[in-house]
């Protein structure tokens, strides 16, 4: 079934989430195709949950022993977090019926992708890869998603107003949505085989960046010594991938990603609780309620 979705596009349905119809082949090409590594490591998300900065934090943390996170030479300080750590459903390959040659990238790899737990491919499911998934309250999910998609329709392409997005963001039609049900697919996963998927919430990171990085790191197999600790590598990795720090580089008030959007419409405010500028009092009492009524079954609050 296809559905009016976002900007004006039809979205599908495919097993169970919906798509923009330039994702779909893409996804079953992934899907059929890609063979995953015991070490590869993906960083999942829904659009807007905090995906560029989890990127960043991975890739700093993980190659921290090749690239000197002080140092000015670091690829993070010059390449955007989607063009170091591309997306499996968008960014590898012209073609999206075909699969590029990746065998041969620096290991660990790293990936993103923003296809729901059960959609990822048999090889990730059965290899021994890791996933980190990064969760941010719906409400401001859904009003970062609001803005950037704003940006990016080229104009003069009608966009839906704030309502109108809200009521199908409600329904769970949006791209890669229903929220509800992706954030639970990861969340359960994340239960029942605890050393293959991590659950982050950006709320968490903003609160203590320090806590969530060692925890990542940990789960990553390759944690902080102390002398790293002590040493400033933590804080120079905090800094590196901080929201000013990213915002302010060149590449990303400039450059474009992969897929063609304008890095600078990945930084936008940043922020906790951004959305209460927006909801009027029906839009909080329907979300509320609806993730209370989705999101009963599991320990999330926001
Ligand atoms: P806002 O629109 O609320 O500012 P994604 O990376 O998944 O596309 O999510 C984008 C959201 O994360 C945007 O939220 C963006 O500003 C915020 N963001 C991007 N980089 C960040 C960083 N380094 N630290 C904190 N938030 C960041």
């Amino acid at each position: 079934p296809k559905e009016k979705g976002w900007i004006t596009q039809y979205l599908y349905l495919y097993q169970q989430f919906w798509y923009r119809p330039t994702l779909i082949q893409p996804t079953i090409t992934f899907q059929k195709h890609f063979q995953a590594k015991h070490d590869d490591i993906v960083i999942a998300s829904l659009p807007k949950a905090g995906t560029t900065w989890l990127k960043a934090l991975a890739f700093a943390t993980m190659k921290r022993h090749h690239f000197i996170p002080s140092q000015n030479d670091h690829p993070l300080l010059h390449s955007n977090p989607h063009t170091i750590v591309p997306y499996f459903e968008t960014n590898i390959g012209d073609n999206p019926s075909v699969i590029p040659d990746l065998s041969t990238l620096p290991e660990p790899r790293m990936f993103g992708t923003h296809l729901p737990f059960p959609s990822l491919s048999n090889s990730i499911h059965n290899s021994n890869c890791k996933i980190i998934y990064i969760c941010r309250n719906p409400f401001d999910t859904f009003i970062s998603y609001w803005h950037f998609s704003n940006n990016i329709v080229p104009s003069p392409l009608p966009t839906l107003t704030l309502e109108e997005a809200f009521e199908r963001y409600s329904e769970g039609i949006h791209p890669f949505g229903p929220f509800w049900s992706h954030v639970l697919g990861y969340w359960k996963a994340s239960k029942d085989t605890p050393n293959k998927v991590l659950f982050l919430k950006y709320e968490d990171l903003k609160a203590d960046i320090n806590f969530e990085l060692k925890r990542m790191a940990q789960f990553l197999d390759c944690p902080f010594s102390e002398g790293e600790e002590s040493g400033g590598v933590i804080d120079s990795i905090i800094e590196l991938c901080s929201f000013k720090k990213m915002k302010e580089l060149e590449i990303n008030k400039n450059g474009k990603a992969l897929d063609g959007v304008e890095n600078k419409y990945y930084f936008r405010k940043g922020e906790t609780g951004d959305w209460v500028n927006y909801f009027s009092p029906w839009m909080t009492e329907k979300l509320s309620k609806i993730i209370k009524e989705k999101l009963s079954e599991c320990s999330l609050s926001f």
